[in-house]
């Protein structure tokens, strides 16, 4: 890592499966690439990466994250950290019936449980990474909020929320004069799947950016859209990651024609162009990239220097 700052970065980079698929050189080496790049938000979670662990339990990527900080003096006041709770599967091969939720006990254990291993005493942007419909949303609200009021949170986050929750949790939160969540995380790329079969791609019933979702952004002021997931695991520039059967339908080649043309003339990957169109679209979506190579890191930032026009934005946005 070096000690020169670029131009800040507008993506997140995801940390989800350093220490479990990328092993501590690795992760390290993306880390100090992409704070040497100008990145700074860092995005994980407490349940990471559960499926890829012997012992099915998250903490690798935050362990991970933790190391990082102890080995790079000066690094944690240089990055932003985005961390969840909610989706550790409640036991072994739990996941996704039984999951710890967002009671206010789990809230607050999970937090001191998430600072311990990332080695900070606060973190930026806490999530609560799905919604817990068994635990009424006042009592996750006001677990939120009294984070931030105890100074280990900046900022609340809600993933993969349906809006109407979204709305009537910044309701609760407004009544109560407590801090309002500022922020959706949902799975939002380019190419957009037949509503229909959605289900089939994805297990959050209501993580998708919608149309509503993005009048809802645009309209609220101060108000984030995160990205996961905008690469669709490489499919954009790679033969061996066929896109899902719900992307099966004439307004992907449509779209695809476009990207692959504007990429053309950019001479940059169909990839990078797909992380410079979420930055310059209105609203504008931050991007998390899922990234475990130093190439594909440099694609994406490549895409997050890229300054489309909006006659460029539009030529993408035009085929539906
Ligand atoms: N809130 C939530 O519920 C939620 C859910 C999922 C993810 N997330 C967050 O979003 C982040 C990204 O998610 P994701 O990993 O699913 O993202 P993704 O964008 O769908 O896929 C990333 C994968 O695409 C491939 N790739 C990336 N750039 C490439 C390039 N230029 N050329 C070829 N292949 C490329 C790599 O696959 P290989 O590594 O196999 O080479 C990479 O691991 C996660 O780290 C996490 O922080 C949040």
């Amino acid at each position: 890592m070096t000690s020169a700052h670029t131009d800040q970065l507008q993506v997140a980079l995801g940390a989800m499966t350093f220490g479990t698929r990328q092993d501590e050189a690795t992760s390290f080496a993306l880390l100090d690439q992409f704070v040497d790049a100008g990145g700074s938000w860092i995005d994980t979670a407490n349940c990471y990466a559960f499926w890829e662990s012997p012992d099915g339990r998250g903490g690798a990527s935050e362990t991970m994250l933790g190391r990082w900080f102890a080995a790079r003096p000066g690094a944690r006041d240089r990055v932003q950290i985005s961390t969840k709770v909610g989706c550790e599967p409640a036991g072994p091969g739990t996941y996704p019936e039984a999951t710890e939720g967002l009671a206010a006990a789990t809230v607050e254990r999970a937090l001191e449980e998430s600072l311990t291993r990332l080695g900070t005493d606060h973190v930026e942007l806490y999530w609560a990474h799905r919604d817990d419909r068994g635990t009424p949303l006042e009592e996750t609200v006001g677990a939120f909020a009294a984070q931030v009021d105890a100074g280990r949170v900046g900022r609340v986050g809600l993933s993969n929320y349906a809006l109407w929750r979204v709305e009537r949790a910044r309701g609760i939160a407004a009544q109560h004069g407590w801090v309002t969540p500022s922020a959706l995380q949902l799975r939002h790329s380019y190419l957009q799947p037949r509503p229909l079969v959605r289900d089939a791609v994805h297990d959050h019933r209501f993580g998708w950016v919608t149309d509503e979702v993005l009048d809802y952004a645009t309209t609220e002021p101060g108000w984030e859209l995160w990205a996961y997931s905008p690469l669709l695991s490489g499919a954009y520039d790679r033969d061996d990651r066929p896109l899902p059967q719900a992307y099966d339908h004439p307004g992907t080649t449509r779209r695809l024609a476009a990207l692959t043309t504007l990429a053309g003339d950019l001479g940059v990957s169909r990839s990078a162009v797909v992380v410079a169109w979420m930055l310059a679209s209105t609203p504008p979506v931050r991007p998390i990239l899922g990234v475990s190579t130093p190439a594909q890191l440099a694609d994406a930032v490549a895409g997050a220097r890229l300054r489309l026009t909006p006659a460029q934005v539009a030529a993408l946005d035009e085929p539906w």
